[in-house]
């Protein structure tokens, strides 16, 4: 995300660009299969049913970088959610309204193919792996849209800081417990290799039960892997905890009170312990 300005060259008022799906070469449809292949392989077992579920409803497994406008209509049919092309950045203001209107953005283009295992800009396959399947599962769908809207109120409340934290904590790299057993849901995690083992298995990173005020008031890091992660029980359960209610109150509340830094754990978190 970026300030505001203007749409580039080529870019309609909403920022969405053709995704020219004519134009991918034989070799960035490789790159997408050859991730693809690791990655859903690696996630068997690792991610949450309901993300299983969206690659195989959207037939995500087809060879080849997806075309948004096939992708779209699978999705729309489902969840009424669609995939649109962005430059990679897009102003705040226009990323929540697309998602407000149940508009996912994605990145078109892809990483080069000695770019497997790191990037610094969200490319086609974090965008559409990572986040697409589970705009799939109802109650996903309708916390990103929520999320959306949630993102235009925290604009005028200038506590979109706080808002980001959210998002990073739970839609890019949140963890979900499923009976006693942790999957990864985040797209962050999901799209990424070296995370989707750290994530579950390393003993370094602190696992906490999902608290809103405690992640709103957390930093994280965005250069390496995250030192914590959140755990929620379910999406139902995201979705009741953060689109319910008025976060006016809560934003008040968060000026007066210290951040908390990434690695830190409080004497009121619950800690998830033992995975198996
Ligand atoms: N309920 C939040 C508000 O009143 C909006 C929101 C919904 C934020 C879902 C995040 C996720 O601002
Ligand atoms: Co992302």
């Amino acid at each position: 995300m970026k300030a505001s300005s203007t749409p580039p060259a080529g870019a309609d008022t909403d920022w969405t660009i053709p995704q020219d799906w004519r134009n991918y070469t034989a070799t960035e449809h490789s790159v997408w299969d050859l991730l693809f292949a690791r990655q859903s392989k690696m996630l068997q077992g690792r991610v949450t049913d309901a993300f299983l579920k969206g690659l195989d409803v959207l037939r995500l497994s087809k060879p080849g970088i997806p075309d948004f406008e096939e992708l779209s209509q699978r999705l729309r049919a489902l969840t009424g959610w669609t995939v649109v092309a962005v430059p990679s950045l897009v102003p705040d203001e226009v990323f929540f309204e697309h998602l407000a209107n149940r508009r996912f953005v994605a990145g078109r283009f892809i990483r080069r193919p000695d770019q497997l295992d790191y990037l610094q800009e969200p490319d086609v396959f974090h965008d559409v792996f990572g986040h697409v399947p589970l705009l799939t599962d109802p109650a996903f769908a309708d916390y990103m849209q929520a999320y959306g809207e949630g993102g235009l109120k925290a604009m005028r409340f200038r506590a979109l800081h706080k808002l980001a934290r959210l998002y990073w904590y739970t839609v890019e790299f949140g963890l979900i417990r499923e009976g006693d057993v942790l999957k990864l849901y985040g797209a962050g995690i999901a799209s990424s290799f070296g995370e989707s083992i750290y994530a579950l298995d390393d003993p370094a990173p602190k696992r906490i039960l999902f608290d809103l005020e405690r992640v709103m008031r957390t930093n994280y890091r965005i250069d390496t892997y995250q030192r914590t992660y959140f755990v929620i029980d379910s999406f139902e359960d995201l979705r009741r905890q953060t689109a319910d209610p008025d976060f006016a109150p809560l934003y008040r509340r968060l000026e007066a009170l210290a951040d908390i830094g990434p690695d830190d754990v409080l004497p009121s978190d619950r800690v998830v312990g033992a995975i198996g």
